[in-house]
């Protein structure tokens, strides 16, 4: 399948839907980057033409199940309605985008799970690829939008609290903080720093340190002076994450 085969294949799914509402605009500009994203890393990667392209339709049809849960369910909150991703893995696997690959069922199905099942090796590429991709343009949808509105809590919220002990014990060994380890506002802003150690490919924390977003969240005006501290220990943490994954890069 060609890439303006994969093009058509979206434009056409996508025009059953609402385009005009935001929210379908929201996911059809997110999908382009992360497509984009997918092209990106898999360079970085040195692939074959054949696997870029996979990567990159993988890329395309990451999201379709968010068309899908929007027009059924009117909101994005999978914990409110469905897992979006097997929700696009069943419409490509019932041919809404033409013919796929089992290999893009599985990629698409499993790009939202906390942790990946045990997978063989190209399962294993072109899954953390994907991962990797949707969760740089994450944090680009969220650097336009301000935590207020993400979390739908006051400003002062964030300012007063403190990160919470487990989620800190996340951060501090590396690990995507763990949904159910959140109890206060900055835990949530800890959640979104701690994305970087879910990246899989140098190329993508390098990215995401040019992004400037992990930055604007470090330097959070916290008015609590343990969250300072915390914040502050955290940043060198990453610092040094960082310099490590950087230098695995130049030792490929
Ligand atoms: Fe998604």
């Amino acid at each position: 399948m060609t890439r303006a085969e994969v093009n058509e294949n979206f434009r056409r799914f996508i025009q059953k839907y609402d385009t005009a509402d935001p929210k379908i605009q929201l996911k059809i500009v997110h999908t382009m980057h992360v497509a984009d994203l997918c092209d990106t890393i898999s360079d970085s990667l040195h692939l074959n033409q054949e696997d870029r392209d996979l990567a990159w339709t993988i890329g395309m049809y990451h999201d379709v199940g968010r068309f899908e849960q929007l027009r059924l369910y009117h909101t994005f909150n999978d914990a409110q309605s469905v897992n979006h991703a097997q929700l696009g893995a069943s419409l490509l696997l019932r041919g809404a985008l033409g013919p796929v690959d089992a290999l893009i069922v599985k990629a698409v199905a499993l790009h939202n799970v906390y942790i990946l099942p045990e997978l063989n090796e190209r399962e294993q590429l072109f899954c953390d690829l994907i991962r990797d991709a949707d969760k740089i343009d994450i944090l680009r949808v969220n650097r336009e939008s301000s935590v207020e509105t993400i979390y739908d809590l006051p400003m002062a919220a964030f300012q007063q609290s403190s990160i919470s002990e487990p989620v800190m014990k996340d951060l501090m060994q590396h690990r995507t903080v763990d949904r159910t380890h959140r109890q206060t506002a900055m835990d949530a802003i800890a959640g979104h720093i701690s994305f970087i150690f879910g990246l899989v490919y140098p190329k993508s924390v390098q990215i995401v340190m040019e992004q400037g977003y992990l930055r604007q969240l470090l330097d959070f005006p916290s008015e609590n002076p343990k969250t300072k501290e915390q914040l502050h220990q955290i940043d060198q943490e990453i610092d040094q994450y960082v310099k490590e994954k950087i230098k695995e890069r130049a030792e490929w």
